[in-house]
């Protein structure tokens, strides 16, 4: 009976670990930079349209639906559309 309520007892605190670095890997949150030189700090998987917003920079958006690309910004050598992106990583984020 022990050795029962002893495992059951392991299992559950392994169980409980596991969620808990998973839940710590999907909020993790990253650092955008816009190119007026704010830093924001948001939650990896959020609006990049959020983030700007936050960061007090103003995208020139047209349509807003990631089509005529007049928002478009530079990450490195990537193009990103911040009316339709997501923040999945840090950005480092210039003007075309
Ligand atoms: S506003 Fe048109 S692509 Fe972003």
């Amino acid at each position: 009976m022990w050795m029962l309520a002893l495992t059951m007892v392991s299992a559950f605190t392994s169980t409980t670990r596991v969620l808990a670095q998973r839940n710590m890997v999907l909020n993790a949150e990253v650092e955008i930079v816009f190119p007026n030189k704010k830093k924001v700090m948001v939650e990896k998987g959020s609006k990049l349209s959020d983030a700007a917003k936050k960061a007090g920079f103003k995208p020139n958006y047209a349509c807003s639906e990631g089509k005529c690309g007049s928002c478009e910004l530079k990450n490195g050598s990537k193009k990103v559309r911040p009316c339709t992106a997501k923040a999945v990583g840090p950005m480092m984020l210039t003007n075309p």
